[in-house]
């Protein structure tokens, strides 16, 4: 009798316990637990050692998948059933140690706002499809709103040890977003079409999110703010519009604020926006073997918008990253001008970079955001561009700037120093000899440039 439990238990090496109709615990019509499986020995038998599990933990000192209690929920029945009562009811059964499973083929609607701000070592596994409603009245007067941007969001997550992984989609149903936008501009003082960005984290510290597609997000498809230890590895993100008179906008990959520790790795990025672009306050950024298609690159900034106010990003590693068919590639900006806020841009790397087909491969722009030369000597930036390097750039330009394939613009008087180049290698359609244009760096660069005014365009 024992033998056969001890085998039964072996072959189905988990427990389940099965939502009823009648429940007692607030579980979910179709929601199931399953213990892992030496608790369940365990817990009757004392066959197994629970300290024998110990020695294997995931990076953060916490149990790996194997070894938690796993969740599971009901499935949407069509793109109107809202399972996000289920998924908030998951979360919470597996906060402090568990697994939530999302599953393959199947797919989980969410029609509400999710505060997730109060994790505390989770894993969330998506094989399946979590997609949002696009119900624009709904999530307009129902979101999390940051004054940054004006940018809102359907969910928060927040906490600590917090792992999002799997197969699946994270699908933000961006299409009639792009449509409602359609025309409209994001930093326009009287725009009042919000429109949801599609991952957002908040207070939150070791973050790791891998495997998945984020697809179609309605803006900005990641903002990490107040975010210490965020990973993401081996994600795919795209948006991609079936309506040619409106293409998904701001639609950025990866955006940071006041943020120590972004480590992106493995990653490809289709959007018509920034593929990677941290804003103020981010420190310790890790990125190596990064894609981007059609994208307005991989960019330090802006900072140094808001009057009287410090920003900066410091200490960045970027390697291996590869930029085609797109605005800009290796890019940094920051804000000059009468209006403006201070601080600095320090210790960048930008290493084995190749570039195709894109309009501005290498931009230092220290007199951003639309001002001339002449603004931009009354009014020089108060941003610090200091130690940047740009080592083994090649590629070629799409030549639209004619031969010149990397533009430096720092303001004058400004400090722009320890501003180094080295292999770099990036051709013009143009023909030529390709131009350099520099202008106020203080030192040498390592190459040879010209100014503005003897440069094409
Ligand atoms: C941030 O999260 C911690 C717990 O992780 C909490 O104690 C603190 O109140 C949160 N801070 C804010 C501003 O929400
Ligand atoms: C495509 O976008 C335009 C511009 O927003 C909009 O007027 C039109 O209704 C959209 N077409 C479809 C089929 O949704
Ligand atoms: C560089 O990144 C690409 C993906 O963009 C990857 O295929 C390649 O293996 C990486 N190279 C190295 C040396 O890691
Ligand atoms: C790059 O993006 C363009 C425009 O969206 C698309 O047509 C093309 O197929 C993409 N290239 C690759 C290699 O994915
Ligand atoms: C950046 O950090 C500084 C303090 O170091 C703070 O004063 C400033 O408000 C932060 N910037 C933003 C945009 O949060
Ligand atoms: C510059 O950044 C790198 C990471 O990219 C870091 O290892 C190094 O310590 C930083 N240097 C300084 C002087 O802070
Ligand atoms: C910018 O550099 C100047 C000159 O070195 C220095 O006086 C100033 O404190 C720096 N500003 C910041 C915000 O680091
Ligand atoms: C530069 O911009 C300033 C402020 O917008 C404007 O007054 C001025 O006419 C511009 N100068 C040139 C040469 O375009
Ligand atoms: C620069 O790149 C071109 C095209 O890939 C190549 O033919 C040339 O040898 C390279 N030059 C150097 C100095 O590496």
């Amino acid at each position: 009798m024992k033998l056969l439990s001890v085998l039964l238990a072996l072959v189905a090496s988990s427990i389940s316990v099965s939502a009823t109709a009648i429940d007692l615990d607030g579980q979910p019509l179709g929601a199931s637990i399953a213990l892992p499986r030496y608790i369940s020995l365990a817990n009757r038998f004392s066959l197994v050692s629970r300290n024998n599990h110990k020695k294997y933990k995931d990076n953060w000192g916490n149990a790996i998948e194997n070894d938690r209690k796993k969740i599971t929920i009901r499935a949407s029945k069509n793109d109107r059933d809202d399972i996000s009562d289920d998924f908030l009811w998951a979360i919470k059964k597996a906060n402090h140690g568990g697994l939530v499973h999302l599953e393959k083929g199947k797919k989980y609607i969410i029609g509400k706002k999710m505060d997730l701000t109060f994790l505390k070592d989770v894993y969330v596994k998506i094989d399946g499809e979590l997609k949002f409603t696009n119900d624009i009245d709904y999530w307009q007067k129902n979101n999390f709103y940051y004054d940054f941007q004006k940018s809102i969001t359907f969910w928060v997550w927040g906490g600590k040890d917090v792992k999002i992984y799997g197969s699946g989609v994270i699908n933000g149903n961006g299409q009639a977003w792009w449509d409602g936008f359609s025309g409209a501009e994001i930093l326009d003082p009287n725009n009042k079409f919000y429109r949801p960005i599609l991952f957002l984290t908040d207070n939150a510290t070791n973050i790791e999110i891998s495997g998945l597609h984020l697809k179609d997000s309605p803006c900005w498809t990641t903002f990490l703010v107040r975010t210490k230890n965020v990973v993401f590895n081996n994600v795919y993100i795209d948006a991609v519009s079936t309506n040619a008179s409106s293409l998904p906008k701001n639609t950025d990959g990866f955006d940071s604020l006041n943020v120590d520790g972004l480590t992106v790795t493995n990653t490809r990025v289709n959007v018509g926006d920034d593929c990677f672009s941290p804003k103020p306050n981010t420190t310790n950024i890790f990125v190596k073997n990064l894609w981007c298609n059609g994208t307005h690159g991989i960019s330090m900034g802006s900072i140094g918008q808001y009057p009287g106010v410090k920003d900066y990003i410091s200490n960045a590693w970027l390697e291996n990253v590869t930029l085609i068919n797109g605005q800009n590639g290796a890019r940094l900006k920051a804000w000059a001008g009468p209006n403006v806020g201070y601080g600095y841009i320090d210790n960048i790397t930008y290493k084995d970079i190749h570039i195709e087909n894109t309009d501005n491969p290498v931009v230092l722009d220290q007199c951003y955001f639309n001002i001339n030369e002449t603004a931009c000597e009354k009014y020089p930036s108060k941003v610090n561009i200091t130690n940047v390097k740009f080592l083994n750039v090649y590629g070629t330009s799409s030549g639209k700037e004619g031969r010149v394939v990397a533009d430096l613009t720092c303001s004058p008087g400004a400090t722009c120093t320890g501003i180094r180049l080295e292999g770099i290698n990036i051709t013009s359609p143009a023909g030529g000899p390709p131009q350099i244009v520099c202008e106020n760096i203080q030192g040498d660069i390592g190459v040879e440039c010209v100014g503005k005014s003897e440069a094409d365009g």
